[in-house]
Protein backbone atom coordinates (compact mmCIF):
# COMPACT_ATOMS: atom_id res chain seq x y z
CA UNK A 1 0.00 0.00 0.00
CA UNK A 2 1.08 3.51 -1.07
CA UNK A 3 0.68 5.61 2.33
CA UNK A 4 -0.30 9.27 0.76
CA UNK A 5 -1.05 12.88 1.96
CA UNK A 6 -2.86 15.63 1.03
CA UNK A 7 -1.94 19.29 1.31
CA UNK A 8 -4.95 21.39 0.86
CA UNK A 9 -7.83 18.93 0.84
CA UNK A 10 -10.58 20.82 1.00
CA UNK A 11 -10.06 22.33 -2.19
CA UNK A 12 -11.68 21.36 -5.40
CA UNK A 13 -8.48 18.90 -6.68
CA UNK A 14 -7.97 17.85 -3.05
CA UNK A 15 -11.42 16.82 -2.63
CA UNK A 16 -11.43 15.24 -5.84
CA UNK A 17 -8.00 13.33 -4.92
CA UNK A 18 -9.62 12.19 -1.63
CA UNK A 19 -12.50 10.30 -3.75
CA UNK A 20 -9.40 9.19 -6.18
CA UNK A 21 -7.11 7.51 -3.12
CA UNK A 22 -10.11 6.33 -1.15
CA UNK A 23 -11.01 3.87 -3.59
CA UNK A 24 -7.68 3.41 -5.13
CA UNK A 25 -6.57 -0.24 -4.51
CA UNK A 26 -3.23 0.31 -3.60
CA UNK A 27 -3.55 3.66 -1.86
CA UNK A 28 -4.43 4.44 1.31
CA UNK A 29 -5.02 8.22 2.97
CA UNK A 30 -3.09 8.80 6.29
CA UNK A 31 -3.54 12.74 6.77
CA UNK A 32 -5.47 15.88 4.88
CA UNK A 33 -4.58 19.56 5.60
CA UNK A 34 -6.68 22.68 5.38
CA UNK A 35 -5.86 26.03 7.52
CA UNK A 36 -9.39 27.48 7.52
CA UNK A 37 -10.97 23.76 8.79
CA UNK A 38 -8.06 22.43 10.44
CA UNK A 39 -9.50 20.37 13.48
CA UNK A 40 -12.59 19.11 11.87
CA UNK A 41 -13.20 16.10 10.55
CA UNK A 42 -13.41 16.12 6.43
CA UNK A 43 -17.74 15.49 6.22
CA UNK A 44 -18.02 18.82 8.17
CA UNK A 45 -16.78 20.70 5.00
CA UNK A 46 -17.69 18.21 2.19
CA UNK A 47 -20.53 16.39 1.26
CA UNK A 48 -18.64 12.68 2.22
CA UNK A 49 -18.99 10.37 4.45
CA UNK A 50 -15.43 9.69 5.86
CA UNK A 51 -14.45 11.88 9.14
CA UNK A 52 -10.63 12.07 8.10
CA UNK A 53 -9.34 14.66 10.18
CA UNK A 54 -7.88 17.74 9.06
CA UNK A 55 -4.58 18.56 10.53
CA UNK A 56 -2.98 21.85 9.70
CA UNK A 57 0.59 21.83 7.29
CA UNK A 58 2.63 22.34 10.10
CA UNK A 59 1.40 19.37 11.72
CA UNK A 60 1.82 17.10 8.46
CA UNK A 61 5.49 18.43 8.47
CA UNK A 62 5.73 16.98 11.70
CA UNK A 63 4.16 13.62 10.27
CA UNK A 64 5.84 13.54 6.89
CA UNK A 65 7.48 10.27 7.83
CA UNK A 66 3.91 8.72 8.09
CA UNK A 67 3.42 8.98 4.08
CA UNK A 68 4.98 8.27 0.82
CA UNK A 69 4.10 10.48 -1.02
CA UNK A 70 2.13 14.15 -0.88
CA UNK A 71 0.06 15.54 -3.38
CA UNK A 72 0.25 19.33 -2.87
CA UNK A 73 -3.33 20.89 -4.17
CA UNK A 74 -2.32 24.38 -2.42
CA UNK A 75 -2.59 27.83 -4.54
CA UNK A 76 0.64 28.81 -6.84
CA UNK A 77 2.72 30.35 -4.27
CA UNK A 78 1.83 28.29 -1.67
CA UNK A 79 3.70 24.58 -2.83
CA UNK A 80 7.12 26.34 -2.90
CA UNK A 81 7.79 25.65 0.88
CA UNK A 82 5.88 22.48 0.82
CA UNK A 83 7.46 20.91 -1.62
CA UNK A 84 11.16 21.16 -0.34
CA UNK A 85 10.25 20.25 3.22
CA UNK A 86 8.43 17.52 1.68
CA UNK A 87 11.34 16.89 -0.53
CA UNK A 88 14.19 16.89 2.24
CA UNK A 89 12.49 14.54 3.98
CA UNK A 90 12.48 12.12 1.65
CA UNK A 91 8.83 11.96 0.77
CA UNK A 92 7.76 12.01 -3.04
CA UNK A 93 6.01 15.27 -3.94
CA UNK A 94 3.30 15.05 -6.51
CA UNK A 95 2.60 19.23 -6.70
CA UNK A 96 -0.79 20.24 -8.60
CA UNK A 97 0.25 23.84 -8.64
CA UNK A 98 1.92 25.99 -11.29
CA UNK A 99 5.06 26.60 -8.75
CA UNK A 100 7.11 23.79 -10.75
CA UNK A 101 6.05 23.36 -14.04
CA UNK A 102 8.01 25.75 -15.75
CA UNK A 103 11.65 25.42 -16.09
CA UNK A 104 12.98 28.51 -14.56
CA UNK A 105 12.52 31.02 -12.38
CA UNK A 106 12.79 33.70 -14.93
CA UNK A 107 9.74 32.11 -16.52
CA UNK A 108 7.97 31.62 -13.35
CA UNK A 109 8.63 35.89 -12.82
CA UNK A 110 7.27 36.43 -16.45
CA UNK A 111 4.72 34.27 -16.29
CA UNK A 112 3.54 34.31 -12.66
CA UNK A 113 4.93 37.72 -11.03
CA UNK A 114 6.82 36.03 -8.38
CA UNK A 115 10.36 35.12 -7.20
CA UNK A 116 11.02 31.79 -7.01
CA UNK A 117 11.91 30.86 -3.48
CA UNK A 118 13.44 27.05 -4.62
CA UNK A 119 14.94 27.66 -8.02
CA UNK A 120 17.34 24.23 -7.01
CA UNK A 121 14.61 22.25 -7.46
CA UNK A 122 13.00 23.06 -10.75
CA UNK A 123 15.35 21.13 -12.97
CA UNK A 124 14.59 17.92 -10.38
CA UNK A 125 11.02 17.88 -11.02
CA UNK A 126 9.25 16.12 -14.12
CA UNK A 127 6.45 17.73 -16.17
CA UNK A 128 3.95 15.21 -15.59
CA UNK A 129 1.94 14.77 -18.90
CA UNK A 130 1.62 11.12 -18.99
CA UNK A 131 1.30 10.54 -22.43
CA UNK A 132 4.71 12.65 -23.45
CA UNK A 133 6.55 11.94 -20.31
CA UNK A 134 6.11 8.55 -19.26
CA UNK A 135 9.44 6.93 -19.10
CA UNK A 136 10.40 9.85 -17.34
CA UNK A 137 7.87 9.37 -14.81
CA UNK A 138 8.58 6.50 -13.92
CA UNK A 139 11.94 7.17 -12.27
CA UNK A 140 10.65 10.80 -10.85
CA UNK A 141 10.02 11.56 -7.31
CA UNK A 142 9.02 15.09 -8.17
CA UNK A 143 6.15 15.80 -10.16
CA UNK A 144 4.75 19.06 -11.39
CA UNK A 145 0.69 18.22 -12.56
CA UNK A 146 0.41 19.79 -15.94
CA UNK A 147 -2.33 22.92 -16.12
CA UNK A 148 -6.23 22.23 -16.57
CA UNK A 149 -6.56 24.20 -19.54
CA UNK A 150 -2.73 22.85 -21.30
CA UNK A 151 -3.35 19.40 -21.02
CA UNK A 152 -6.29 19.31 -23.69
CA UNK A 153 -4.72 21.71 -26.04
CA UNK A 154 -0.70 19.98 -25.50
CA UNK A 155 -2.25 16.66 -26.56
CA UNK A 156 -4.50 17.75 -28.77
CA UNK A 157 -1.80 19.01 -30.50
CA UNK A 158 1.47 17.04 -29.19
CA UNK A 159 1.30 14.28 -32.47
CA UNK A 160 1.04 17.53 -35.45
CA UNK A 161 3.80 19.26 -33.17
CA UNK A 162 6.24 16.29 -33.22
CA UNK A 163 5.84 15.64 -36.60
CA UNK A 164 6.80 19.26 -37.03
CA UNK A 165 2.60 19.73 -38.82
CA UNK A 166 1.71 22.82 -36.39
CA UNK A 167 2.97 25.52 -38.71
CA UNK A 168 4.02 28.81 -36.82
CA UNK A 169 0.83 30.26 -35.57
CA UNK A 170 -2.51 28.23 -33.67
CA UNK A 171 -5.59 30.18 -32.73
CA UNK A 172 -7.24 28.22 -29.17
CA UNK A 173 -10.67 28.47 -28.30
CA UNK A 174 -10.94 27.22 -24.73
CA UNK A 175 -13.71 27.08 -22.14
CA UNK A 176 -14.17 25.68 -18.73
CA UNK A 177 -16.04 25.09 -16.00
CA UNK A 178 -16.02 27.07 -12.73
CA UNK A 179 -14.64 24.60 -10.89
CA UNK A 180 -11.18 25.77 -12.61
CA UNK A 181 -11.20 28.82 -10.64
CA UNK A 182 -10.96 26.88 -7.47
CA UNK A 183 -13.13 26.93 -4.34
CA UNK A 184 -12.47 30.47 -3.12
CA UNK A 185 -15.36 32.54 -3.32
CA UNK A 186 -15.03 35.58 -6.14
CA UNK A 187 -17.32 37.00 -7.83
CA UNK A 188 -16.93 36.17 -11.22
CA UNK A 189 -17.90 32.42 -10.26
CA UNK A 190 -20.76 33.43 -8.41
CA UNK A 191 -23.66 31.73 -9.60
CA UNK A 192 -25.34 34.88 -10.51
CA UNK A 193 -22.49 35.98 -12.35
CA UNK A 194 -21.64 33.17 -14.43
CA UNK A 195 -24.63 30.82 -14.93
CA UNK A 196 -26.08 31.64 -18.22
CA UNK A 197 -23.47 33.52 -19.20
CA UNK A 198 -20.31 32.99 -20.71
CA UNK A 199 -17.16 35.54 -20.23
CA UNK A 200 -13.60 35.60 -22.02
CA UNK A 201 -10.52 36.31 -19.91
CA UNK A 202 -7.32 37.39 -20.17
CA UNK A 203 -7.85 36.81 -24.65
CA UNK A 204 -4.21 36.52 -27.03
CA UNK A 205 -1.46 35.95 -25.99
CA UNK A 206 -1.59 36.82 -21.87
CA UNK A 207 -2.49 33.54 -20.10
CA UNK A 208 -0.29 31.82 -17.80
CA UNK A 209 -0.89 28.61 -19.00
CA UNK A 210 0.81 29.43 -22.77
CA UNK A 211 3.87 28.82 -21.01
CA UNK A 212 3.25 25.00 -21.01
CA UNK A 213 1.78 25.45 -24.21
CA UNK A 214 5.65 26.77 -25.22
CA UNK A 215 7.43 23.80 -22.91
CA UNK A 216 5.24 20.90 -24.51
CA UNK A 217 4.72 21.71 -27.99
CA UNK A 218 7.67 24.27 -28.77
CA UNK A 219 9.71 21.73 -27.14
CA UNK A 220 8.12 18.69 -29.46
CA UNK A 221 8.62 20.97 -32.66
CA UNK A 222 11.49 19.83 -34.68
CA UNK A 223 11.58 23.28 -36.61
CA UNK A 224 10.47 26.80 -35.48
CA UNK A 225 8.42 27.94 -32.47
CA UNK A 226 4.73 28.04 -32.88
CA UNK A 227 2.99 31.32 -32.11
CA UNK A 228 -0.48 30.35 -29.53
CA UNK A 229 -2.72 32.81 -29.61
CA UNK A 230 -5.41 31.53 -26.50
CA UNK A 231 -8.88 32.71 -25.86
CA UNK A 232 -9.99 30.75 -22.47
CA UNK A 233 -14.15 31.15 -21.97
CA UNK A 234 -15.99 30.78 -18.70
CA UNK A 235 -18.47 27.61 -18.88
CA UNK A 236 -21.49 28.36 -16.92
CA UNK A 237 -21.10 24.45 -16.00
CA UNK A 238 -19.45 23.02 -12.54
CA UNK A 239 -16.61 21.08 -14.59
CA UNK A 240 -15.18 20.35 -17.76
CA UNK A 241 -12.80 22.10 -20.42
CA UNK A 242 -13.28 22.06 -23.92
CA UNK A 243 -10.23 23.68 -26.24
CA UNK A 244 -11.02 23.87 -30.14
CA UNK A 245 -8.20 24.61 -32.08
CA UNK A 246 -7.35 25.96 -35.40
CA UNK A 247 -4.40 24.60 -37.05
CA UNK A 248 -2.81 24.78 -40.72
CA UNK A 249 -0.74 21.91 -41.63
CA UNK A 250 1.70 21.82 -44.32
CA UNK A 251 0.94 21.51 -48.21
CA UNK A 252 -0.01 18.40 -48.68
CA UNK A 253 -0.81 17.04 -45.54
CA UNK A 254 -4.72 15.13 -45.74
CA UNK A 255 -7.04 14.37 -43.34
CA UNK A 256 -6.06 10.87 -43.75
CA UNK A 257 -2.44 11.44 -42.91
CA UNK A 258 -3.52 13.15 -39.43
CA UNK A 259 -5.60 11.04 -38.40
CA UNK A 260 -3.38 8.24 -39.18
CA UNK A 261 -0.54 10.44 -37.14
CA UNK A 262 -2.75 10.41 -33.68
CA UNK A 263 -3.82 6.63 -34.08
CA UNK A 264 -0.05 5.99 -34.24
CA UNK A 265 0.83 8.55 -31.67
CA UNK A 266 -1.95 7.77 -29.15
CA UNK A 267 -2.11 3.93 -29.58
CA UNK A 268 -2.28 2.04 -26.50
CA UNK A 269 -3.24 4.80 -24.31
CA UNK A 270 -5.70 4.25 -21.80
CA UNK A 271 -7.20 8.08 -21.57
CA UNK A 272 -7.09 9.27 -24.85
CA UNK A 273 -10.25 8.78 -26.74
CA UNK A 274 -9.72 9.77 -31.01
CA UNK A 275 -13.46 10.22 -31.82
CA UNK A 276 -13.70 8.79 -35.67
CA UNK A 277 -14.10 11.50 -38.56
CA UNK A 278 -17.89 13.19 -38.53
CA UNK A 279 -17.76 12.81 -34.34
CA UNK A 280 -17.41 15.38 -32.72
CA UNK A 281 -15.21 16.06 -28.92
CA UNK A 282 -17.85 17.23 -26.55
CA UNK A 283 -17.53 17.62 -22.30
CA UNK A 284 -19.73 14.47 -22.06
CA UNK A 285 -17.25 12.58 -23.42
CA UNK A 286 -14.84 13.23 -20.45
CA UNK A 287 -16.79 14.80 -17.50
CA UNK A 288 -16.08 12.51 -14.27
CA UNK A 289 -13.34 10.65 -16.23
CA UNK A 290 -9.76 10.68 -16.53
CA UNK A 291 -9.91 10.73 -20.43
CA UNK A 292 -8.95 13.18 -22.90
CA UNK A 293 -11.16 12.90 -26.15
CA UNK A 294 -10.13 14.69 -29.49
CA UNK A 295 -11.57 14.60 -32.56
CA UNK A 296 -10.12 16.61 -36.02
CA UNK A 297 -12.12 18.29 -38.78
CA UNK A 298 -10.94 19.39 -42.01
CA UNK A 299 -12.38 23.11 -42.20
CA UNK A 300 -13.66 22.50 -46.19
CA UNK A 301 -14.94 18.93 -46.66
CA UNK A 302 -15.41 19.89 -50.40
CA UNK A 303 -11.81 20.31 -50.90
CA UNK A 304 -9.62 17.61 -50.87
CA UNK A 305 -6.39 19.45 -50.78
CA UNK A 306 -7.87 21.73 -47.65
CA UNK A 307 -4.73 22.79 -45.17
CA UNK A 308 -6.88 23.84 -42.61
CA UNK A 309 -8.03 21.37 -39.77
CA UNK A 310 -10.52 22.12 -36.37
CA UNK A 311 -8.69 19.87 -33.34
CA UNK A 312 -11.58 20.15 -30.60
CA UNK A 313 -10.12 18.01 -26.95
CA UNK A 314 -11.98 17.62 -24.05
CA UNK A 315 -10.99 16.97 -20.26
CA UNK A 316 -12.62 16.93 -16.78
CA UNK A 317 -10.41 19.32 -15.20
CA UNK A 318 -10.67 18.31 -11.74
CA UNK A 319 -9.98 14.47 -13.47
CA UNK A 320 -7.35 14.11 -16.33
CA UNK A 321 -6.72 18.17 -16.05
CA UNK A 322 -5.80 17.88 -12.38
CA UNK A 323 -6.57 15.32 -9.73
CA UNK A 324 -6.69 11.97 -12.08
CA UNK A 325 -3.77 12.94 -13.95
CA UNK A 326 -1.96 13.50 -10.41
CA UNK A 327 -3.52 9.74 -9.38
CA UNK A 328 -1.88 8.28 -12.90
CA UNK A 329 1.68 10.18 -11.88
CA UNK A 330 1.54 8.39 -9.02
CA UNK A 331 1.08 4.91 -10.37
CA UNK A 332 3.35 5.26 -12.56
CA UNK A 333 6.58 6.65 -10.26
CA UNK A 334 5.55 3.97 -7.74
CA UNK A 335 5.44 1.48 -10.59
CA UNK A 336 1.75 0.32 -10.20
CA UNK A 337 -1.01 -0.18 -13.14
CA UNK A 338 -0.85 2.96 -14.90
CA UNK A 339 -5.12 2.89 -14.60
CA UNK A 340 -5.19 1.48 -11.07
CA UNK A 341 -7.91 3.50 -9.69
CA UNK A 342 -8.56 5.34 -12.40
CA UNK A 343 -11.44 3.43 -14.72
N1 LIG B 1 -9.46 23.69 -10.03
C1 LIG B 1 -8.90 23.15 -11.12
O1 LIG B 1 -9.60 22.77 -12.08
C2 LIG B 1 -7.41 22.96 -11.19
C3 LIG B 1 -6.89 22.22 -12.26
C4 LIG B 1 -5.50 22.04 -12.35
C5 LIG B 1 -4.67 22.61 -11.39
N2 LIG B 1 -5.21 23.35 -10.38
C6 LIG B 1 -4.29 23.92 -9.39
O2 LIG B 1 -4.36 23.11 -8.22
C7 LIG B 1 -4.18 23.92 -7.06
C8 LIG B 1 -5.40 23.73 -6.15
O3 LIG B 1 -6.54 24.18 -6.88
P1 LIG B 1 -8.01 24.09 -6.30
O4 LIG B 1 -8.90 24.50 -7.41
O5 LIG B 1 -8.22 22.80 -5.60
O6 LIG B 1 -7.94 25.29 -5.20
P2 LIG B 1 -8.99 25.63 -4.03
O7 LIG B 1 -10.29 24.98 -4.30
O8 LIG B 1 -8.94 27.11 -3.88
O9 LIG B 1 -8.31 24.94 -2.73
C9 LIG B 1 -7.10 25.41 -2.19
C10 LIG B 1 -6.67 24.55 -1.02
O10 LIG B 1 -5.44 25.05 -0.51
C11 LIG B 1 -5.58 25.37 0.88
N3 LIG B 1 -4.80 26.59 1.13
C12 LIG B 1 -5.05 27.84 0.68
N4 LIG B 1 -4.08 28.70 1.05
C13 LIG B 1 -3.20 27.95 1.76
C14 LIG B 1 -1.99 28.27 2.45
N5 LIG B 1 -1.49 29.51 2.47
N6 LIG B 1 -1.34 27.27 3.10
C15 LIG B 1 -1.82 26.01 3.10
N7 LIG B 1 -2.98 25.66 2.49
C16 LIG B 1 -3.65 26.63 1.82
C17 LIG B 1 -7.07 25.59 1.10
O11 LIG B 1 -7.35 25.31 2.48
P3 LIG B 1 -8.65 25.83 3.28
O12 LIG B 1 -9.51 26.57 2.29
O13 LIG B 1 -9.29 24.58 3.82
O14 LIG B 1 -8.14 26.69 4.34
C18 LIG B 1 -7.67 24.55 0.16
O15 LIG B 1 -7.65 23.28 0.75
C19 LIG B 1 -4.00 25.36 -7.56
O16 LIG B 1 -2.65 25.69 -7.63
C20 LIG B 1 -4.63 25.33 -8.94
O17 LIG B 1 -4.10 26.29 -9.82
C21 LIG B 1 -6.56 23.53 -10.24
Amino acid sequence: MIKAGIAGATGYTGIELVQLLHRHPQAALHWITSVNSAGKPLSEVHAVPWNYPLITLEEAYARAAEVDVVFLCLPHGQSITAARTFAAAGIAVIDLSADFRLQSAEAYRRWYGLEHTAPELLPSFVYGLCEVNREKLRTARLIAVPGCYPTTVNLGLYPLAKAGWLGDRVIIDSKSGVSGAGRTAKQPYMFVEANENMTPYAIGYRHRHIAEMELVLNGAAPGGACHFTFSPHLLPASRGILSTMYVRAPDGVTETQIRDLYAATYAGEPFIHLLPAGQQATLRHTVHTNRCAISITADDPGDPACRDFIIVATEDNLLKGASGQAVQCMNLAFGLDEIAGLI
